[in-house]
């Protein structure tokens, strides 16, 4: 192969300064438990070419000069990863950092400027704060308040806050919440969060009111697919404490007997069915007046739930987007809203009409083929009709209302009840999601590919929420499989390493001493789970593609943002599950029941167990069995890859007895899965689907030469299926690479622009603004919808436009070396794209045909990349601008 050398833009020769510092991949983080809190920072320059050769941290106490501690001066190129070692730092107090790095000329860079995080309560023992509830349960939200009696100066204030149940607080009137929905879903027979708060500015000497409302959140309100309420519990409560700084001296107020707590106007606060709210109950006199109002009475303390308080560990749930929508009245003279966009989230509706008038906004994805609301798409079970649904009792003024306590998963409203035509001005659609930033682009000359993206990064705004969830309507579980298949596409989407860190802590929290993981996470079984969830968990827990994630999610942090921290917390997790795998593969299943043609190989092969198997190949349907009696091939293919996978994590680790254990099983397993399941010299797999070729070719299970023939058999099947994708949840996301890398790019193409069912293209050209959960939408037959509309497994997708299609891929873990080789094809015009990565921010466009075109590319420094273009040469780069064209002789 051809290599070319540098063609970089030197801009200035400029210093590189020092920008982007974060702490635990956050921004300013404040109230954090981490006692070795993770420093990171990006290196700018306009210069070309910049490494980091060394770095030096600096850390001080806010309101002292004194360096608390200096990291000294290390070597090393990673802006990222690097532990606080210094002495115990102290709770409820901020610190200020500053780095400085060395560059590839061995000069020391400017110090950066001073960024802060702030520690929350760090030791259990801290916490004096009691769990206050009313005297009686309350159906609707649990209203608190308490006193605070302050002095004269005040110079800081922190409130902590923990919840059985989502809360909203209020000092003195102020809402400090807003419309997050906190404290996070956790095991929350386990871990529960609490949230910090800085209320400085809302305290005044004196007389102070704290208030707490509490709504069943993912505690006591409706969850997943048996959409159970009180999974673990059914009474809410709060726990507040308020840490004053008055000149020396630090003051705390908690929550105890002295508060008052009942009942008021939001009546029904479930997080699936909606809130109920009547206006005609007062809320000021609760929230801010000089004394409880009646309903109001002395609370019931209960014991600490016996669990750990854990700081919130990502950015909270709240408004991401607000959309204008379009109003109108359906043909039977509904007044529906549209927000031109699937979202999860709220609605605000101006509203007025007499009191006592019930106004009701009902939520769905999806009109009906005669344009009216359709509510019965995501359950179709009569037996179990839900609406997603508002209702606000109006007091006789006109106001604006919001709910506090829910989110929808829906594009169209109805409004009920309102006297007066309703204007786009008097309501607004917000999008509630974790309140992280996009960390990608990507665009097309084909605007339908443009449009695929955009609805991939709605569908994670969407079911990024306070778990990773597989839809934002029917069950918003955290479902494993889902985020499984999608994790590697979400690097380029949002950033997402908090999000997966902490729904891998939740992983490993709920796994079981026996390997087995829930279905979906949180599960219910840290909470009162009956005994049929935990026999129904048990048996689903053990189903591959779905436990996976164990593995292979942090495996994909480690490629992504060279997270080693990740494999190094999880570690024991992985283990766990490989040695499940291979437990249940030494157990004989339903093939080898009948017959025991597996001979030596036998107790590597997997096909004991329940599985899901590949899911939701098209046709197929929701077919709960196939994995179990059909999926041996593929359970086995994921029994070698999570044991390969752990022995390279091993090998980061420096663990080397296990990098050759699991080395040795995963060959074994790879030499069990070829005698059994492959013939015909790779002409015939498994059970001959087009996944069961994607799973040989993307996971290495074949020999080179086998590779041709399968490759030419899932060609095949692919043209027989008139060039469609026949793959379900687990292979769609590897299929266009599998044939790309097979010397089949062409057909990939094809693929990727096939319009007819099914196809991604073919729900953009039906106006889809999210990624539907089935292919058809469930429109072809009757015209009506079926299933979500909003699932992000098959958009995973959206990780090929950017590795394949504009090219760009780790080369090494978090992109410290970069490959960009794009799939420069006829079918377009130009592509342009960028992902965010641990060093900065990276940017890449083609435009041109293969024969003859140009690609510019932004690198960030602390970089190198290797460019490769379609006359196959290879450049090779330090950061900054770089442009290269083909055929070489048009270079420069
Ligand atoms: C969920 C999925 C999930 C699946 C298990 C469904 O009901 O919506 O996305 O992975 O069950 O196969």
């Amino acid at each position: 192969m051809t290599t070319r050398s540098v063609e970089t833009q030197d801009e200035a020769l400029d210093n590189v300064r020092v920008s982007n510092l974060r702490v635990n991949a956050r921004e300013t983080p404040r109230g954090i438990d981490t006692r070795a809190p993770e420093f990171s920072w990006n290196l700018d320059s306009s210069r070309a070419g910049v490494l980091q050769i060394g770095w030096q941290l600096q850390l001080r106490r806010e309101g002292s000069t004194d360096v608390f501690w200096d990291s000294g001066e290390n070597d090393g190129d990673q802006p990222f990863g690097h532990l606080y070692s210094g002495s115990p730092l102290r709770s409820s107090t901020t610190y200020l950092w500053r780095v400085r790095i060395r560059d590839e000329s061995g000069a020391w860079s400017e110090w950066s400027g001073e960024v802060l995080f702030e520690t929350g309560i760090l030791d259990a023992s801290e916490w004096a704060g009691q769990w206050v509830t009313a005297q009686d349960d309350t159906a609707g939200a649990l209203y608190l308040r308490g006193p605070a009696l302050l002095p004269e100066k005040i110079d800081r204030a922190r409130l902590y806050v923990s919840s059985l149940g989502w809360h909203r607080l209020f000092v003195n009137g102020v809402d400090h919440t807003g419309p997050a929905l906190v404290p996070r879903f956790t095991p929350f027979g386990k871990e529960i969060e609490y949230q910090m708060y800085d209320v400085t500015d809302s305290l005044r000497p004196g007389e102070n009111v704290v208030a707490v409302a509490v709504g069943d959140g993912r505690y006591r309100g409706r969850l997943g697919i048996f959409d159970r309420r009180n999974a673990f519990g059914e009474t809410l409560a709060a726990m507040t404490q308020l840490v004053v700084q008055s000149g020396d001296r630090e003051l705390t107020f908690v929550s105890d007997s002295s508060w008052r707590g009942g009942s008021g106007r939001i009546t029904q606060t479930d997080p699936k069915h909606g809130e109920h709210a009547d206006l005609r109950i007062a809320e000021d006199d609760w929230v801010s007046g000089s004394t409880a109002p009646h309903r109001l009475s002395p609370v019931r303390i209960l014991p600490a739930p016996p669990v750990r308080l854990v700081a919130e560990q990502v950015e909270r749930v709240t408004a991401v987007a607000r959309f204008r929508p379009r109003v109108w009245r359906s043909p039977e003279g509904a007044q529906l809203v549209d927000l031109g966009q699937n979202i999860a989230g709220i609605v605000r509706l101006r509203v007025s009409g007499p009191a006592g008038r019930a106004v009701r906004m009902t939520f769905s994805e999806v009109l009906d083929p005669d344009g009216e609301l359709d509510v019965d798409w995501i359950l179709h079970n009569p037996k179990k009709p839900w609406r997603q649904r508002d209702e606000v009792i109006l007091d006789g003024t006109e106001r604006w209302w919001q709910p506090w306590f829910t989110i929808h998963g829906f594009r169209y409203v109805q409004i009920d009840g309102l006297d007066d035509e309703l204007s786009a001005d008097d309501v607004e659609g917000i999008a509630l999601s974790t309140d992280v930033g996009t960390a990608g682009s990507f665009t097309a000359s084909d605007e339908r590919l443009s449009q695929l993206w955009r609805n991939v990064l709605w569908s994670t705004r969407s079911n990024f929420v306070d778990t990773a969830t597989d839809c934002p309507t029917r069950e918003r579980s955290g479902w494993t499989g889902d985020i499984q298949v999608f994790a590697p596409t979400a690097t380029g989407i949002l950033d997402s390493q908090a999000f997966l860190r902490r729904y891998l802590r939740s992983v490993s929290l709920e796994q079981r001493p026996n390997g087995n993981i829930p279905p979906w996470i949180p599960s219910e079984r840290t909470g009162n789970a009956g005994p049929l969830t935990h026999v129904v968990s048990e048996v689903l827990g053990n189903s591959v593609g779905w436990g996976d994630v164990a593995v292979l999610t942090p495996w994909d942090l480690y490629r992504y943002y060279g997270d080693s921290s990740t494999l190094e917390r999880q570690y024991r997790s992985m283990q766990l599950w490989v040695r499940r795998l291979a437990r249940a593969a030494r157990r004989p299943g339903a093939s080898r029941l009948l017959s025991r043609r597996f001979g030596e190989h036998e107790k590597f092969i997997l096909d004991s167990g329940f599985h899901w198997g590949e899911w939701l190949r098209p046709g197929e349907g929701f077919a709960m069995l196939d994995g179990t009696l059909h999926g041996a091939a593929l359970a086995t293919a994921y029994f070698e890859r999570s044991s390969r996978t752990l022995s390279a994590v091993a090998d980061v680790l420096g663990r080397d007895h296990d990098r050759v254990r699991y080395l040795e099983l995963a060959e074994r397993v790879r030499t069990a899965w070829r005698a059994a399941f492959v013939s015909d010299g790779g002409r015939r797999i498994g059970e001959d689907k087009q996944d069961d070729y994607v799973r040989a070719l993307t996971f290495g299970l074949l020999s080179e030469d086998e590779k041709p023939r399968a490759t030419e058999r899932l060609a095949e099947l692919i043209r027989a299926a008139g060039t469609h994708l026949a793959t379900g949840f687990l292979s769609t996301p590897l299929l266009l690479s599998a044939l790309r890398e097979n010397g089949q790019a062409d057909l990939a193409m094809r693929v990727l622009l096939q319009t007819t069912t099914p196809s991604w293209l073919g729900q953009v050209e039906r106006g889809a603004t999210t990624i539907w959960e089935t292919w058809d939408g469930g429109y072809e037959e009757a015209g009506r919808a079926r299933a979500s509309h909003n699932h992000y497994a098959f958009g995973a997708v959206a990780g090929w436009l950017r590795e394949e299609l504009a090219g760009i891929s780790p080369a090494s873990p978090g992109y410290r070396r970069i490959r960009i080789e794009p799939l420069v094809t006829e079918y377009l015009d130009w592509v342009d794209a960028s992902v965010q990565t641990p060093y900065g921010e990276i940017r890449s466009r083609w435009q041109g045909t293969p024969h003859n075109g140009r690609l510019e590319a932004v690198i960030p420094a602390g970089t190198t990349v290797e460019i490769v273009t379609p006359d196959g040469v290879t450049t090779r780069s330090g950061s900054g601008r770089i442009t290269v064209a083909w055929p070489e002789t048009r270079t420069g």
